[in-house]
């Protein structure tokens, strides 16, 4: 099968984007008027009209995350191999519920997996899986470490626990895990904010003293949650102590690197997440800095039979359960039918090879050290401390609001404001497309100084 349109519409799209505006201005109410004058769906209509005016609306009324210019939410530029991998699966619509459904499917995942999970460092025989995005990944590290610390949840529930199970993260760790402590019916109360420092790396000392506290309280403590990139600002938290703190605690670590995983492959930034290894679990995004299309996310767990205990099924409608060194992925994940989310990965990194990655990841991470570097020339402060390309900034008497609403306006670049711990707003801007050159940083900086 040949792409050649394929790959000459992306680049086409590419090129205009990149000339194109970042930021729509639109209402929901002009949306909502042009659906209904057009699509009430009882004339069937050409498709190729279809797809062009649709296209139309996703190219007018969207913010632009493939542009250069998008300093956003870890929303990345895609590959070209990736977006392939995404029409093939379309094509054939694979069934991952079971192995012997699509076996092909389930060994191209098994393989990626496999060969991302040694980069992290976890054992062979380390179970992982494929997701929606990093709060299914999350959501599965608090369902099998559950299942692990407390063997009556999975039958008989929370309620037959004598004590309330606790997780421990710092305010800056990512709020999916408020909805996940919800949904598995520990109570949102569940999550423990941890102190951070002035760098805002979980504080260890408020750490070892939360968990003793509620110990004394009558808590359960299960738990601890480090991230490697937090949303807001690209903290690491201090893995290494982490882990030898959860050792000698006899508590679960899991790690969110939903977007910071992918540095694992960088010889320039690995060692930024040395004590990985030692996870219970980890979560990480192949849709956040691997550059693929959404979504695709990963959970990677070293207790493969915790994860078969949590997710285990049996019916008599699905075929039955295959044998051999295999796994039927509705037994040991949160979905049942799957889509073959890990072909964009795979085929992506076939495509560029490690090497690629490391270039495209360490020219994000360079990129970052530019925006830095223009930013502090032009007279902004910095607040952040990261190695990853998030940059936190300011200046005095700065409104971020109106500072980002500004850039909006006049089509600069995608920023946001966030808080970081309890001080007040400033600007957000992440590198997260591989697109990004220094001369759209000068650029962007240049113009920003005209605004203030
Ligand atoms: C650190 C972290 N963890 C988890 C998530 C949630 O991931 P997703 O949006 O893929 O569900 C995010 C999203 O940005 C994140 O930054």
């Amino acid at each position: 099968m040949m792409f050649d349109e394929l790959r000459s519409a992306v680049a086409k799209l590419e090129s205009a984007i990149a000339s194109g505006p970042i930021v729509p201005t639109v209402t929901p109410q002009e949306i909502r008027g042009y659906l209904a004058s057009r699509y009430d769906f009882t004339t069937p209509l050409a498709l190729d009209e279809v797809a062009a005016d649709v296209e139309g609306m996703l190219r007018t009324w969207q913010v632009q995350v493939t542009h250069p210019r998008y300093f956003g939410l870890f929303n990345p530029s895609v590959t070209l191999a990736s977006i392939i991998g995404d029409t093939l699966v379309a094509m054939y619509n694979p069934q991952l519920a079971t192995w012997r459904t699509s076996p092909a499917a389930n060994e191209i995942e098994r393989h990626t997996l496999a060969w991302l999970g040694g980069k992290f460092g976890l054992p062979a025989g380390a179970s992982a899986s494929f997701t929606s995005g990093g709060a299914e990944a999350n959501l599965s590290a608090v369902i099998v470490a559950l299942t692990r610390a407390f063997p009556e949840y999975g039958e008989h529930g929370l309620g037959r626990l004598g004590a309330a199970p606790t997780i421990y993260l710092t305010g800056e760790a990512h709020h999916s895990f408020n909805k996940v402590a919800h949904m598995a019916g520990l109570g949102r109360r569940a999550v423990r904010t941890v102190g951070t420092d002035g760098q805002l790396q979980m504080d260890l000392g408020d750490l070892a003293r939360r968990v003793a506290e509620d110990r004394h309280e009558g808590l359960a403590p299960f738990m601890v949650v480090g991230t490697v990139g937090t949303t807001g600002a690209g903290v690491i938290d201090p893995l290494p102590e982490l882990a030898r703190f959860c050792r000698a605690e006899g508590l679960w670590l899991h790690v969110d690197a939903a977007w910071g995983g992918a540095a694992i492959l960088s010889p320039r930034l690995r060692g930024h997440l040395a004590g990985i290894e030692a996870a219970d679990s980890i979560t990480c995004d192949a849709h956040k800095w691997f550059s693929v299309p959404m979504a695709a996310g990963m959970f990677f767990c070293r207790h493969p039979e915790a994860v078969g205990a949590a997710f285990r099924a049996e019916t008599s409608y699905m075929p039955g359960k295959t044998v051999g060194p295999v796994v039927d992925p509705y037994t040991t994940s949160v979905q049942w039918s799957r889509r073959f989310i890990g072909l964009k990965l795979f085929l992506a990194l076939a495509e560029r090879g490690e090497a690629g990655y490391v270039e495209m990841i360490e020219h994000q991470a360079r990129m970052g050290d530019v925006l830095r570097a223009a930013l502090r020339r032009a007279g902004w402060r910095v607040v952040n401390t990261t190695p990853l390309p998030v940059v936190c900034f300011t200046r005095e008497g700065l409104d971020p609001a109106t500072f980002v609403a500004a850039l909006y306006e006049r089509q600069i670049a995608w920023m946001s404001q966030v808080r970081l711990g309890a001080g007040a707003p400033v600007v957000r801007a992440c590198i997260t497309s591989f697109r990004t050159t220094e001369s759209d940083i000068e650029w962007v900086v240049r113009e920003m100084g005209r605004l203030t």
